[in-house]
């Protein structure tokens, strides 16, 4: 058996807490070993706990029983170590390490347990499988980065926390069991037992909550909202996430866009030593799309769209003018002085990455040295040729890429190319943060395939009043009053002034295609509560995960989340989703009919 704690094991500070100030003193340590060195009749061992690492030092003075003790030390094991702070002999001490100018002369060590060789090294920066990295999520998390993340992470919170409190914001939890709302992404449903056949669904957001909130009179709601969707999982993209959901009632878009710029330029000053200029950048959408090709830009670099269409209306190329005759358009970017960084290979590997967005293909043009090549110059006039270089102001040694299709499919690829490219080029700096916000998106999406129109943000958002005029004859031109906070080419967070007006909320109902019935079945409470006096409210969300992964320097996801899903939305460490015990399906009324054959979870 392991040894037991007493009530004279406490732990007296955190192993990295030590440093050269606190020689002489006496120590209680918890923790696990890293790794034990022998050296005849010395032993060293690092021990490590949340904090870091401390070495413990076992010599001649150390008692007998402890000397012997230490020899059975292996990594991993669980242990307490109690000993005098001393200064590390000459030549041994460690610069690289917080507390390598000291260690402890252990007089005194527990056991608590043993540990099998683990399926990992403990250290930082492991390049070990994530598969397997995350099967042992509970090893991983002891890797001092992965530590690091979730403590910070707790930080955030903390200033999250405070801020909004003392801003006046009350902290309201909302339920986790919902009615399902067919809007956004897809809900994950939770059957009833009580009512056989029903069910509920998690929340997707605390959206409708927060609106109901404020009918209710809390003025300014804030929580650290777990939220639920279905939706393909990416790098920034997990089904189970948390965000920082704050209402308020009686204000402007202004109002919640420069409160919360306060709540980032703390969070940048606490934790990155980073005092940002305030107010942050505003762009609509529409100069995002037309400079960037994203609504989420990255300002870090420039490689600005330029748009060619009006030169390309009569060109004989079929190629150009004809997306722009179908209402789409021809756009470039000039990436400066990159020509002789871009082979041919190269091209064609940027080639395939824009036809992954949709593209058809990526013309090219390339003057290098005052020559020039490109793979479309010939099919154009002379003239068409010059407009095109002059408007791109084309120097020696620049290269060119273009892209001619609807606007959709040239926003989304040069969008993604632009930011490839600077990747590729090493345009960007992981240490520079530019944060602004992009604001006046458009109220409704059209989607071809179904023929309908659906709600950019939710439909719970206030259209811009100057066009509501568009509600009947033009629907997809009619703005939002909704803004989103980009961090270096990331959405962190989002929100809109919300719809108080029981008509407009019809009308949003009606232009997404659904009946009064409808409406009702759905958000009939909604509607019935509108009735009571709705003060004017607005709002929006952090994605918490997102900003702290930001705040952090990272780009996945997983390691700012303890137990984080896979891409298939699989948790590796539980082995879940898993199969249900049959009598609990019986007794929720329910029949599998499609079981998966998927064994890999
Ligand atoms: P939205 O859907 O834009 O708005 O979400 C707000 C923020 O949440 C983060 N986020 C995610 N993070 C990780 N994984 C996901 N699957 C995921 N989905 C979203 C993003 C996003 O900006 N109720 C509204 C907010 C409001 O209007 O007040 C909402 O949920 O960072």
């Amino acid at each position: 058996m392991g040894a037991q704690l007493t009530e004279n094991d406490k732990r007296s500070c955190y192993a990295a807490e030590l440093t050269a100030k606190d020689v002489g003193r006496y120590v209680c340590l918890m923790g696990w070993v890293q790794k034990r060195r022998d050296l005849g009749g010395l032993i060293f061992c690092d021990l490590r706990d949340r904090s870091g690492i401390v070495q413990l030092a076992f010599d001649n003075e150390t008692p007998s029983e402890v000397f012997d003790a230490a020899f059975g030390l292996r990594s991993e094991y669980s242990i307490m170590a109690k000993g005098r702070v001393r200064p590390r002999g000459e030549g041994a001490v460690n610069k690289n390490l917080a507390t390598g100018e000291i260690e402890v002369a252990v007089d005194e060590l527990k056991i608590f347990s043993t540990s099998e060789t683990p399926p990992f090294e403990i250290v930082e920066n492991s390049d070990v499988k994530p598969e397997l990295r995350l099967k042992h999520r509970y090893l991983d998390l002891r890797r001092p980065d992965l530590t690091r993340n979730i403590l910070n992470r707790s930080r955030i919170v903390k200033i999250a926390r405070d801020f909004y409190d003392e801003n006046g914001f009350i902290d309201i939890e909302t339920p986790c069991l919902i009615k399902p709302t067919p809007e956004g992404a897809r809900d994950y449903l939770v059957p009833s037992r009580v009512h056989p056949g029903k069910f509920y669904a998690l929340p997707q957001s605390p959206q409708l909550y927060k609106q109901l909130l404020m009918l209710s009179g809390f003025d300014r709601y804030f929580q650290i909202a777990r939220c639920f969707r279905d939706e393909d999982l990416r790098a920034d993209r997990q089904p189970e996430f948390t965000q920082i959901d704050l209402e308020m009632s009686y204000v402007t878009e202004n109002d919640v866009m420069e409160l919360n710029e306060k709540f980032l330029v703390r969070l940048f000053h606490e934790f990155k030593g980073i005092d940002l200029e305030t107010p942050f950048i505003r762009m609509t959408w529409r100069e995002a799309m037309e400079r960037f090709g994203s609504d989420k830009p990255d300002l870090r670099f420039g490689l600005e769209l330029c748009d060619l269409s009006d030169l390309l209306t009569h060109t004989e190329f079929k190629m150009f003018a004809g997306a722009v005759a179908a209402g789409g358009s021809v756009r470039a970017i000039n990436v400066k002085g990159a020509a002789d960084k871009f082979s041919r290979k190269e091209i064609d590997s940027l080639t395939n990455f824009v036809k992954s967005y949709k593209a058809k293909g990526l013309a090219w043009l390339k003057n290098t040295g005052g020559e020039v090549s490109s793979s479309y110059a010939k099919f154009l006039s002379d003239d068409e040729n010059a407009a095109i270089q002059a408007r791109l102001g084309v120097e020696p040694g620049d290269v060119v890429f273009i892209v001619a299709d609807k606007n959709k499919v040239v926003f989304d690829s040069l969008g993604a190319l632009r930011c490839e490219v600077a990747k590729r080029l090493g345009l960007i700096n992981p240490n520079e943060y530019k944060l602004l916000w992009v604001t006046e998106f458009p109220l409704l999406e059209y989607d071809e395939e179904d023929g309908r129109f659906y709600a950019m943000h939710h439909p719970f958002t206030m259209p811009m009043e100057e066009d509501l005029q568009y509600i009947e004859s033009d629907p997809g031109r009619i703005r939002a009053k909704a803004y989103d906070i980009v961090i270096n080419g990331t959405e962190a967070g989002g929100g809109s002034v919300r719809i108080h007006d029981a008509e407009i909320q019809s009308k949003m109902f009606d232009l997404l295609g659904m009946t009064h019935e409808e409406a009702n079945e759905k958000f009939g409470f909604l509607l019935e509560a509108f009735k009571y006096g709705v003060p004017p409210h607005a709002g929006m969300a952090f994605g918490l995960d997102r900003l702290v992964m930001l705040i952090l320097g990272l780009d996945d996801i997983r390691d700012v989340i303890a137990f984080p899903k896979v891409q298939n939305a699989s948790e590796l460490m539980s082995r879940c989703p898993s199969l249900p015990d049959p009598k609990a399906l019986a007794e929720l009324g329910i029949a599998v009919v499609a079981e998966t054959e998927d064994d890999n979870i």
